[in-house]
């Protein structure tokens, strides 16, 4: 295989980003310049969004605005409300973020790209609303009001909706700092996907339905689903230590480790798992947050791997209460602001992505008539 066949593109440069760094010189990851760990420890969600979207960081004013901004756009229309109530209890929540992505995109259709910024700013603020009330209403509570300004934020906004109820700061904070980590990183999978769709001047609700389907992917997005299924099936670290040999003597993958890009660990993990601890303060969660730390010890032992985003995420989704199989729709409304960011940056600076391949089949051979083929 040739330096530019590499399987999975792996290693390969496919354009050019002002966005963010993903494992450049070992382990650090930026947005717009600024380091991960300044921006989970000192920034808020809506304060990425905004530097994702435009650039810089805003002012107090600017994000002041921004936020309410957003709290105006959260209300479904009311053919979006009946489109999310037909779709069934049973199905995935990428399903239900997927058509209503799509569905919004018919009633408030992308009439000229000058309104690209709009678009992004609705899609961010509507999201949790079609997730949650999809959600609220399977669970028998009828159609849920999800234009509320009781909650500014983003992630305040998305627990309220959750459990009926205001949530802590605390929780706020860590679903907003899980939010931070997964906003941005450069060309992976969907991201990629929403640039290819982009640059065929196809028009934005396309591009994010395209990255929302990418997504949904164990080996992307829905890993943080799977590993939370892993963890859960062992009830003492001494079954996870064995188990996770077992699996991995079978070659069997560890949801939630490895990497492509980072091969000496994501520098996301230590932060979002200093919050999944401290969500474990009661007894059960004290002992799964040990079965994960036994895994990630096995995993290192065995393997050299690191533990990802999804690992340590999967168990504070987990502590806040979160259903599992509304993890990877989570990862959905934090990652839209980047790929909102990257679908701005292609049309910036379009060109058709329409790469080649290595072509490895039959040498040309004569058509055999349909008569004479047996
Ligand atoms: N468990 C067990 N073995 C693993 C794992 C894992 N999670 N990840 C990699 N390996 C092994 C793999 O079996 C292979 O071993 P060998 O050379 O003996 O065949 C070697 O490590 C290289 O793995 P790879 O699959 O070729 O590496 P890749 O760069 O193609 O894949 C990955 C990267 C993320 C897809 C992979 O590590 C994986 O499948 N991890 C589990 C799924 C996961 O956690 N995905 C989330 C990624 S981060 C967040 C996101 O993008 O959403």
């Amino acid at each position: 295989m040739t330096e530019a066949t590499k399987a999975g593109l792996e290693g390969i440069v496919a354009g050019k980003t002002s966005i963010s760094t993903v494992g450049k010189e070992g382990l650090d990851l930026t947005y717009r310049g600024y380091s991960i760990h300044d921006l989970a420890k000192k920034a808020t969600f809506e304060e990425v969004v905004f530097l994702l979207l435009h650039g810089e960081l805003p002012t107090l004013t600017q994000l002041n605005e921004f936020i309410d901004q957003l709290m105006s756009l959260r209300s479904l229309p009311p053919e979006l409300q009946t489109v999310l109530k037909l779709i069934p209890k049973d199905s995935n929540p990428m399903d239900v973020l997927r058509t209503g992505c799509s569905m919004l995109g018919t009633l408030e259709p992308e009439k000229s790209s000058s309104l690209q910024l709009s678009i992004a700013k609705r899609l961010l603020a509507i999201m949790p609303s079609m997730l949650l009330f999809w959600y609220q209403y399977h669970m028998g509570k009828g159609s849920i009001e999800t234009s509320s300004e009781s909650e500014k934020t983003i992630a305040a906004h998305i627990l309220h909706l959750l459990y009926g109820h205001p949530a802590s700061p605390s929780q706020i904070r860590a679903l907003d700092v899980a939010l931070i980590l997964h906003a941005e990183h450069e060309f992976n999978a969907s991201t990629f996907t929403c640039r290819v769709i982009t640059s065929t001047l196809s028009d934005f609700y396309s591009a994010i339905t395209g990255g929302i389907c990418a997504l949904r992917g164990p080996l992307h997005g829905g890993a943080d689903e799977a590993a939370m299924e892993q963890i859960s099936q062992f009830k003492s670290v001494d079954e996870a230590e064995a188990g996770i040999k077992s699996m991995l003597s079978k070659k069997e993958k560890i949801m939630g480790f490895g990497h492509r890009v980072y091969k000496y660990g994501d520098p996301r993990s230590d932060i979002i798992k200093e919050w999944a601890k401290k969500l474990a303060d009661e007894p059960s969660k004290k002992n799964l947050f040990s079965i994960a730390e036994r895994i990630e010890e096995v995993m290192f032992r065995e393997k050299h791997l690191y533990p990802n985003v999804d690992f340590y995420s999967a168990l504070t989704y987990h502590f806040l209460g979160i259903p599992t199989f509304l993890f990877t729709p989570l990862f959905v409304i934090s990652r839209t602001s980047g790929w909102c960011a990257h679908i701005f940056e292609q049309r910036a600076n379009n060109r058709l992505i329409r790469p080649i391949a290595e072509y490895v089949g039959p040498l040309p051979k004569p058509f055999i008539p349909i008569e004479e083929r047996n």
